[in-house]
Protein backbone atom coordinates (compact mmCIF):
# COMPACT_ATOMS: atom_id res chain seq x y z
CA UNK A 1 0.00 0.00 0.00
CA UNK A 2 1.44 3.50 -0.79
CA UNK A 3 0.29 7.13 -0.65
CA UNK A 4 0.89 9.73 -2.55
CA UNK A 5 0.52 13.34 -1.33
CA UNK A 6 -0.07 15.97 -0.48
CA UNK A 7 -1.42 18.08 -3.99
CA UNK A 8 -2.90 21.29 -4.15
CA UNK A 9 -5.62 20.33 -6.19
CA UNK A 10 -6.61 16.53 -7.19
CA UNK A 11 -8.48 16.71 -10.84
CA UNK A 12 -10.57 13.75 -10.20
CA UNK A 13 -12.68 13.97 -12.77
CA UNK A 14 -15.65 11.91 -10.78
CA UNK A 15 -19.44 12.47 -11.47
CA UNK A 16 -19.02 13.48 -15.54
CA UNK A 17 -20.89 12.62 -17.58
CA UNK A 18 -19.73 10.27 -20.71
CA UNK A 19 -21.47 12.32 -23.22
CA UNK A 20 -22.44 15.97 -24.01
CA UNK A 21 -21.03 19.62 -22.91
CA UNK A 22 -19.17 20.03 -19.48
CA UNK A 23 -18.74 23.12 -17.43
CA UNK A 24 -15.74 23.61 -15.74
CA UNK A 25 -17.73 24.14 -12.10
CA UNK A 26 -18.28 20.47 -12.63
CA UNK A 27 -14.90 19.42 -12.06
CA UNK A 28 -15.01 17.51 -8.67
CA UNK A 29 -11.27 19.21 -7.23
CA UNK A 30 -9.78 17.77 -3.90
CA UNK A 31 -7.78 20.31 -1.89
CA UNK A 32 -4.59 19.41 -0.13
CA UNK A 33 -5.60 15.99 -0.68
CA UNK A 34 -3.64 12.20 -1.34
CA UNK A 35 -4.39 9.16 -2.46
CA UNK A 36 -3.91 5.49 -1.27
CA UNK A 37 -2.93 3.17 -4.13
CA UNK A 38 -3.23 -0.78 -3.44
CA UNK A 39 -2.14 -3.40 -5.52
CA UNK A 40 -1.76 -0.79 -8.35
CA UNK A 41 -5.26 0.97 -8.19
CA UNK A 42 -6.62 3.62 -5.92
CA UNK A 43 -8.43 2.51 -3.10
CA UNK A 44 -9.36 5.84 -1.23
CA UNK A 45 -8.68 9.48 -1.41
CA UNK A 46 -8.87 12.28 1.30
CA UNK A 47 -6.23 14.17 3.30
CA UNK A 48 -2.47 12.89 3.88
CA UNK A 49 -2.93 12.94 7.40
CA UNK A 50 -5.93 10.86 7.70
CA UNK A 51 -4.63 8.54 5.29
CA UNK A 52 -1.58 7.74 7.54
CA UNK A 53 -3.97 7.77 10.46
CA UNK A 54 -6.40 4.76 8.71
CA UNK A 55 -3.55 3.13 7.01
CA UNK A 56 -0.41 3.17 9.38
CA UNK A 57 1.00 0.35 7.26
CA UNK A 58 1.24 2.50 4.21
CA UNK A 59 4.60 3.98 2.79
CA UNK A 60 4.12 7.55 2.18
CA UNK A 61 5.58 9.36 -1.32
CA UNK A 62 5.89 12.57 0.28
CA UNK A 63 4.70 15.53 -2.75
CA UNK A 64 7.14 18.42 -1.34
CA UNK A 65 6.25 20.92 -3.63
CA UNK A 66 2.69 22.82 -4.80
CA UNK A 67 2.00 20.08 -7.65
CA UNK A 68 -1.67 19.18 -9.43
CA UNK A 69 -2.71 15.77 -9.64
CA UNK A 70 -4.52 14.38 -12.72
CA UNK A 71 -5.37 10.85 -14.18
CA UNK A 72 -2.66 10.00 -16.84
CA UNK A 73 -3.89 10.58 -20.55
CA UNK A 74 -4.96 8.03 -22.72
CA UNK A 75 -3.96 8.48 -26.51
CA UNK A 76 -6.61 6.34 -28.36
CA UNK A 77 -5.55 7.01 -32.17
CA UNK A 78 -1.70 6.45 -33.24
CA UNK A 79 0.55 4.99 -35.50
CA UNK A 80 3.85 5.37 -33.79
CA UNK A 81 5.31 2.10 -35.04
CA UNK A 82 6.97 2.77 -38.85
CA UNK A 83 9.93 3.42 -40.49
CA UNK A 84 11.42 6.32 -42.46
CA UNK A 85 10.10 9.93 -42.68
CA UNK A 86 7.66 12.11 -44.21
CA UNK A 87 9.61 15.33 -43.96
CA UNK A 88 9.34 15.84 -48.42
CA UNK A 89 5.52 15.19 -47.95
CA UNK A 90 5.37 18.16 -45.23
CA UNK A 91 7.56 20.59 -47.08
CA UNK A 92 5.83 19.92 -50.60
CA UNK A 93 1.68 19.89 -49.24
CA UNK A 94 3.35 23.70 -47.50
CA UNK A 95 4.70 24.47 -50.51
CA UNK A 96 1.19 24.02 -52.17
CA UNK A 97 1.58 20.54 -53.93
CA UNK A 98 -1.52 18.47 -54.42
CA UNK A 99 -2.16 14.92 -52.84
CA UNK A 100 -1.31 13.50 -56.36
CA UNK A 101 1.48 15.45 -56.61
CA UNK A 102 2.57 14.11 -53.41
CA UNK A 103 1.79 10.18 -54.31
CA UNK A 104 3.29 10.74 -57.87
CA UNK A 105 6.97 12.24 -56.41
CA UNK A 106 6.89 8.94 -53.88
CA UNK A 107 5.36 10.46 -50.67
CA UNK A 108 2.50 9.87 -48.88
CA UNK A 109 1.58 6.13 -46.81
CA UNK A 110 2.72 4.38 -49.93
CA UNK A 111 5.47 5.65 -48.73
CA UNK A 112 5.59 5.09 -45.34
CA UNK A 113 4.34 1.22 -46.23
CA UNK A 114 7.88 1.04 -47.93
CA UNK A 115 9.96 2.39 -45.76
CA UNK A 116 8.42 0.14 -42.71
CA UNK A 117 8.78 -2.79 -45.07
CA UNK A 118 12.45 -2.65 -45.63
CA UNK A 119 13.09 -2.28 -41.50
CA UNK A 120 13.82 -5.75 -39.44
CA UNK A 121 11.75 -5.44 -36.14
CA UNK A 122 15.04 -4.14 -33.97
CA UNK A 123 15.25 -1.35 -36.45
CA UNK A 124 11.65 -0.39 -36.13
CA UNK A 125 11.65 -1.11 -32.35
CA UNK A 126 14.21 1.73 -30.94
CA UNK A 127 11.84 4.80 -32.54
CA UNK A 128 8.52 3.35 -31.81
CA UNK A 129 10.02 3.29 -27.88
CA UNK A 130 11.67 6.78 -28.55
CA UNK A 131 7.77 7.88 -29.30
CA UNK A 132 6.35 5.59 -26.42
CA UNK A 133 8.98 6.83 -23.89
CA UNK A 134 8.20 11.03 -24.89
CA UNK A 135 4.47 10.33 -24.72
CA UNK A 136 4.82 8.96 -21.00
CA UNK A 137 7.37 11.58 -19.99
CA UNK A 138 4.34 13.70 -21.35
CA UNK A 139 1.68 12.35 -19.43
CA UNK A 140 0.19 9.62 -21.64
CA UNK A 141 -0.13 6.35 -19.76
CA UNK A 142 -2.15 4.47 -22.39
CA UNK A 143 -1.56 4.40 -25.92
CA UNK A 144 -3.23 2.80 -29.16
CA UNK A 145 -1.20 1.95 -31.79
CA UNK A 146 -1.84 1.11 -35.15
CA UNK A 147 -0.44 -1.04 -37.97
CA UNK A 148 -0.80 -0.08 -41.38
CA UNK A 149 2.80 0.51 -42.80
CA UNK A 150 2.86 -3.65 -43.56
CA UNK A 151 -0.13 -3.87 -45.49
CA UNK A 152 0.98 -7.69 -46.53
CA UNK A 153 1.05 -10.97 -44.12
CA UNK A 154 4.85 -10.44 -42.90
CA UNK A 155 5.20 -6.90 -42.40
CA UNK A 156 1.88 -6.55 -40.57
CA UNK A 157 2.59 -9.49 -38.31
CA UNK A 158 6.32 -7.39 -37.97
CA UNK A 159 4.37 -4.43 -36.58
CA UNK A 160 2.51 -5.96 -34.63
CA UNK A 161 5.34 -8.49 -32.65
CA UNK A 162 7.34 -4.84 -32.80
CA UNK A 163 4.28 -3.31 -30.63
CA UNK A 164 4.03 -6.82 -28.85
CA UNK A 165 7.83 -6.79 -27.83
CA UNK A 166 7.49 -2.87 -26.40
CA UNK A 167 4.88 -3.57 -24.18
CA UNK A 168 7.94 -5.58 -22.69
CA UNK A 169 9.79 -2.77 -22.13
CA UNK A 170 7.51 0.29 -21.34
CA UNK A 171 5.32 0.42 -18.20
CA UNK A 172 2.43 2.16 -20.19
CA UNK A 173 -0.23 0.20 -21.24
CA UNK A 174 -0.10 -0.45 -25.23
CA UNK A 175 -3.07 -0.94 -27.06
CA UNK A 176 -2.52 -2.51 -30.40
CA UNK A 177 -4.64 -2.15 -33.28
CA UNK A 178 -4.87 -4.32 -36.97
CA UNK A 179 -5.07 -1.39 -39.43
CA UNK A 180 -4.25 -3.61 -42.47
CA UNK A 181 -7.18 -1.72 -44.56
CA UNK A 182 -4.90 1.42 -44.32
CA UNK A 183 -4.76 1.68 -48.51
CA UNK A 184 -4.54 -1.34 -50.45
CA UNK A 185 -1.20 -1.96 -51.16
CA UNK A 186 0.41 -1.38 -54.80
CA UNK A 187 1.65 -4.88 -55.43
CA UNK A 188 -1.51 -7.13 -54.01
CA UNK A 189 -2.52 -8.97 -57.15
CA UNK A 190 -6.29 -8.28 -56.42
CA UNK A 191 -9.04 -5.86 -56.65
CA UNK A 192 -10.39 -3.76 -52.91
CA UNK A 193 -13.18 -6.74 -52.38
CA UNK A 194 -10.30 -9.34 -52.84
CA UNK A 195 -7.73 -7.26 -50.12
CA UNK A 196 -10.41 -6.94 -47.72
CA UNK A 197 -11.35 -10.82 -47.73
CA UNK A 198 -7.39 -11.58 -47.60
CA UNK A 199 -7.44 -9.78 -44.45
CA UNK A 200 -10.51 -11.51 -43.03
CA UNK A 201 -9.61 -14.88 -44.24
CA UNK A 202 -5.71 -15.05 -43.87
CA UNK A 203 -4.22 -11.92 -41.74
CA UNK A 204 -6.55 -11.77 -39.14
CA UNK A 205 -7.10 -15.34 -38.09
CA UNK A 206 -3.42 -15.15 -38.14
CA UNK A 207 -3.34 -12.28 -35.54
CA UNK A 208 -5.34 -13.91 -33.57
CA UNK A 209 -3.25 -17.35 -32.28
CA UNK A 210 -0.69 -14.98 -32.17
CA UNK A 211 -2.69 -13.33 -29.54
CA UNK A 212 -1.35 -9.85 -31.18
CA UNK A 213 -4.63 -7.78 -31.45
CA UNK A 214 -8.32 -8.01 -30.62
CA UNK A 215 -8.66 -4.45 -32.60
CA UNK A 216 -9.60 -3.86 -36.25
CA UNK A 217 -9.37 -0.53 -37.67
CA UNK A 218 -10.02 0.54 -41.86
CA UNK A 219 -9.74 3.73 -42.94
CA UNK A 220 -12.74 4.99 -45.28
CA UNK A 221 -12.11 7.88 -47.61
CA UNK A 222 -12.29 7.76 -51.64
CA UNK A 223 -8.63 7.25 -51.57
CA UNK A 224 -8.95 4.07 -49.47
CA UNK A 225 -11.82 1.92 -49.20
CA UNK A 226 -15.79 2.12 -49.91
CA UNK A 227 -18.15 2.91 -47.46
CA UNK A 228 -20.16 -0.40 -49.80
CA UNK A 229 -17.34 -2.42 -49.00
CA UNK A 230 -16.37 -1.69 -45.24
CA UNK A 231 -19.69 -2.43 -44.06
CA UNK A 232 -19.35 -6.25 -44.22
CA UNK A 233 -15.91 -6.01 -43.63
CA UNK A 234 -16.49 -4.47 -40.58
CA UNK A 235 -19.31 -7.14 -39.68
CA UNK A 236 -17.38 -9.63 -40.11
CA UNK A 237 -14.61 -8.49 -38.08
CA UNK A 238 -16.90 -7.58 -35.19
CA UNK A 239 -18.49 -11.37 -35.69
CA UNK A 240 -14.74 -12.64 -35.14
CA UNK A 241 -14.75 -11.11 -32.10
CA UNK A 242 -13.01 -8.11 -32.78
CA UNK A 243 -13.50 -4.61 -31.75
CA UNK A 244 -13.57 -2.27 -34.64
CA UNK A 245 -13.35 1.33 -35.20
CA UNK A 246 -12.88 4.03 -38.05
CA UNK A 247 -11.06 6.47 -39.85
CA UNK A 248 -14.24 8.46 -40.61
CA UNK A 249 -15.45 11.55 -42.37
CA UNK A 250 -11.29 13.04 -42.52
CA UNK A 251 -11.52 14.74 -46.11
CA UNK A 252 -15.06 13.88 -47.18
CA UNK A 253 -18.61 13.27 -45.28
CA UNK A 254 -20.64 9.64 -44.19
CA UNK A 255 -18.44 7.27 -42.99
CA UNK A 256 -18.99 8.05 -39.58
CA UNK A 257 -22.66 6.93 -40.51
CA UNK A 258 -20.91 3.42 -41.02
CA UNK A 259 -19.41 3.36 -38.06
CA UNK A 260 -22.50 4.03 -35.82
CA UNK A 261 -24.21 1.35 -38.44
CA UNK A 262 -21.80 -1.25 -37.12
CA UNK A 263 -21.68 0.12 -33.60
CA UNK A 264 -17.63 0.91 -33.83
CA UNK A 265 -16.15 1.47 -30.54
CA UNK A 266 -15.44 4.91 -32.03
CA UNK A 267 -15.46 6.93 -35.58
CA UNK A 268 -12.22 9.05 -35.75
CA UNK A 269 -10.93 12.07 -37.59
CA UNK A 270 -14.31 13.47 -38.36
CA UNK A 271 -13.12 16.84 -40.16
CA UNK A 272 -15.62 16.68 -42.50
CA UNK A 273 -19.05 15.84 -40.63
CA UNK A 274 -22.25 17.59 -41.09
CA UNK A 275 -25.38 17.35 -39.37
CA UNK A 276 -26.28 14.33 -39.92
CA UNK A 277 -23.06 12.51 -39.03
CA UNK A 278 -22.98 14.37 -35.77
CA UNK A 279 -26.57 13.55 -35.08
CA UNK A 280 -25.72 10.03 -35.49
CA UNK A 281 -22.97 9.70 -33.47
CA UNK A 282 -24.78 11.47 -30.96
CA UNK A 283 -27.19 9.03 -30.89
CA UNK A 284 -24.91 5.95 -30.84
CA UNK A 285 -22.44 4.34 -28.29
CA UNK A 286 -19.79 5.40 -31.19
CA UNK A 287 -17.02 7.70 -29.34
CA UNK A 288 -16.61 10.50 -31.90
CA UNK A 289 -12.91 10.97 -31.79
CA UNK A 290 -11.27 13.95 -32.78
CA UNK A 291 -7.63 13.88 -33.84
CA UNK A 292 -6.45 17.55 -33.14
CA UNK A 293 -3.06 16.92 -34.71
CA UNK A 294 -4.03 16.13 -38.24
CA UNK A 295 -5.20 19.09 -38.88
CA UNK A 296 -2.19 20.77 -37.27
CA UNK A 297 0.04 18.34 -39.82
CA UNK A 298 -2.07 18.99 -43.23
CA UNK A 299 -2.96 23.03 -42.57
CA UNK A 300 -6.70 22.17 -42.29
CA UNK A 301 -9.70 22.79 -39.92
CA UNK A 302 -10.29 20.70 -36.63
CA UNK A 303 -13.12 18.65 -36.38
CA UNK A 304 -16.34 20.34 -35.10
CA UNK A 305 -15.63 19.35 -31.40
CA UNK A 306 -18.04 21.85 -30.01
CA UNK A 307 -20.70 20.76 -31.92
CA UNK A 308 -20.08 17.18 -31.50
CA UNK A 309 -20.37 17.86 -27.91
CA UNK A 310 -23.40 20.43 -27.81
CA UNK A 311 -24.84 17.67 -29.77
CA UNK A 312 -24.74 15.08 -27.00
CA UNK A 313 -21.41 13.24 -28.62
CA UNK A 314 -18.72 11.15 -26.36
CA UNK A 315 -15.80 13.13 -27.65
CA UNK A 316 -12.18 11.97 -27.04
CA UNK A 317 -9.30 13.57 -28.13
CA UNK A 318 -6.16 11.86 -29.68
CA UNK A 319 -3.46 12.84 -31.18
CA UNK A 320 -3.08 10.41 -34.62
CA UNK A 321 0.94 10.80 -33.91
CA UNK A 322 2.20 9.21 -37.73
CA UNK A 323 4.57 10.26 -40.05
CA UNK A 324 2.89 11.71 -42.78
CA UNK A 325 -0.54 13.65 -41.64
CA UNK A 326 0.39 14.16 -37.77
CA UNK A 327 4.36 14.09 -36.99
CA UNK A 328 4.10 16.36 -34.61
CA UNK A 329 2.56 14.03 -31.29
CA UNK A 330 2.40 16.47 -28.53
CA UNK A 331 -1.38 15.41 -27.40
CA UNK A 332 -1.41 17.88 -24.42
CA UNK A 333 -0.50 21.32 -26.60
CA UNK A 334 -2.63 19.65 -29.61
CA UNK A 335 -5.94 19.36 -27.37
CA UNK A 336 -4.94 22.94 -25.46
CA UNK A 337 -4.85 24.51 -29.45
CA UNK A 338 -7.57 22.51 -30.25
CA UNK A 339 -9.29 23.93 -27.30
CA UNK A 340 -9.04 27.79 -28.01
CA UNK A 341 -10.44 27.38 -31.66
CA UNK A 342 -12.98 24.94 -30.49
CA UNK A 343 -14.28 26.88 -27.28
CA UNK A 344 -13.96 23.67 -25.08
CA UNK A 345 -13.96 24.28 -21.46
CA UNK A 346 -11.12 22.60 -19.46
CA UNK A 347 -13.62 20.05 -18.09
CA UNK A 348 -14.26 18.99 -21.54
CA UNK A 349 -10.67 19.18 -22.89
CA UNK A 350 -9.49 16.76 -19.96
CA UNK A 351 -12.44 14.26 -20.07
CA UNK A 352 -11.60 14.00 -24.13
CA UNK A 353 -7.76 13.10 -22.77
CA UNK A 354 -8.94 10.47 -20.35
CA UNK A 355 -11.84 8.72 -19.68
CA UNK A 356 -13.88 9.58 -22.92
CA UNK A 357 -10.79 8.39 -24.73
CA UNK A 358 -10.65 4.94 -22.50
CA UNK A 359 -14.07 4.79 -23.87
CA UNK A 360 -12.58 4.78 -26.89
CA UNK A 361 -11.30 1.80 -26.13
CA UNK A 362 -14.36 0.04 -24.42
CA UNK A 363 -11.77 0.38 -20.78
CA UNK A 364 -14.28 1.45 -18.25
CA UNK A 365 -11.71 1.45 -15.00
CA UNK A 366 -9.29 4.09 -16.69
CA UNK A 367 -9.36 8.34 -16.89
CA UNK A 368 -10.40 9.07 -13.24
CA UNK A 369 -8.86 9.74 -10.34
CA UNK A 370 -11.74 7.31 -8.03
CA UNK A 371 -11.49 4.22 -6.13
CA UNK A 372 -11.28 1.08 -8.17
CA UNK A 373 -9.62 2.75 -11.00
CA UNK A 374 -6.10 2.42 -11.98
CA UNK A 375 -3.51 4.54 -10.64
CA UNK A 376 -2.09 5.78 -13.90
CA UNK A 377 -1.43 9.70 -13.03
CA UNK A 378 0.25 12.62 -13.53
CA UNK A 379 1.43 15.86 -11.69
CA UNK A 380 1.98 19.19 -12.88
CA UNK A 381 4.01 21.41 -10.88
CA UNK A 382 1.18 24.87 -10.21
CA UNK A 383 -1.31 25.51 -7.49
CA UNK A 384 -3.83 25.74 -9.88
CA UNK A 385 -5.32 23.43 -12.65
CA UNK A 386 -6.36 26.49 -14.74
CA UNK A 387 -2.16 27.08 -15.39
CA UNK A 388 -2.49 23.29 -17.78
CA UNK A 389 -4.14 24.26 -20.73
CA UNK A 390 -3.48 27.88 -20.53
CA UNK A 391 0.51 27.54 -21.15
CA UNK A 392 -0.90 25.08 -24.15
CA UNK A 393 1.50 22.37 -23.93
CA UNK A 394 4.42 23.81 -22.51
CA UNK A 395 3.43 22.89 -18.62
CA UNK A 396 4.23 19.44 -18.57
CA UNK A 397 4.48 16.92 -16.15
CA UNK A 398 7.58 16.73 -13.64
CA UNK A 399 6.15 13.37 -12.13
CA UNK A 400 4.07 10.22 -13.89
CA UNK A 401 2.91 7.38 -11.89
CA UNK A 402 1.00 3.90 -14.12
CA UNK A 403 -0.46 1.56 -12.00
CA UNK A 404 1.01 3.41 -8.84
CA UNK A 405 4.72 2.86 -9.90
CA UNK A 406 6.63 6.44 -10.43
CA UNK A 407 7.58 6.18 -14.26
O1 LIG B 1 -5.03 9.02 -39.61
N1 LIG B 1 -6.06 9.01 -42.61
C1 LIG B 1 -5.39 8.01 -42.76
N2 LIG B 1 -4.34 7.62 -42.07
C2 LIG B 1 -3.53 8.43 -41.25
C3 LIG B 1 -2.45 9.07 -42.00
C4 LIG B 1 -1.37 8.13 -42.13
C5 LIG B 1 -0.27 8.64 -42.97
O2 LIG B 1 -0.40 9.66 -43.67
O3 LIG B 1 0.75 7.96 -42.92
C6 LIG B 1 -4.30 9.45 -40.48
O4 LIG B 1 -4.21 10.66 -40.70
FE1 LIG C 1 -5.03 7.85 -38.06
Amino acid sequence: MKIIGPFSQIITLQNLSLKGPLQDEQLDIKEDGAILINDGEIVAIGKLTELQTQYPQAFTELIEEPMVLLPGFVDSHTHICFGGSRCLDYAMRNSGKTYLEIAKAGGGIWNSVQATRIATEDELLPGLMNRIERHVKEGVTTIEIKSGYGLNLEAELKMLRTIQKAQELTQAKLIPTCLAAHIKPKDFEGDEQQYLDWILQELLPKLQVENLTSRVDIFIEETAFSKTLSVPFLQKAAAMGFQITVHADQFTAGSSLVAVACNAASADHLEASGDDEIAALANSETVATVLPGASLGLGMHFAPARKLLDAGCCVAIASDWNPGSAPQGDLLMQAAILGAFEKLSAAETFAGLTFRAAQALRINNLGKIENGFKADLQAYPTYNYQDILYHQGKLKPTKVWVNGEAV
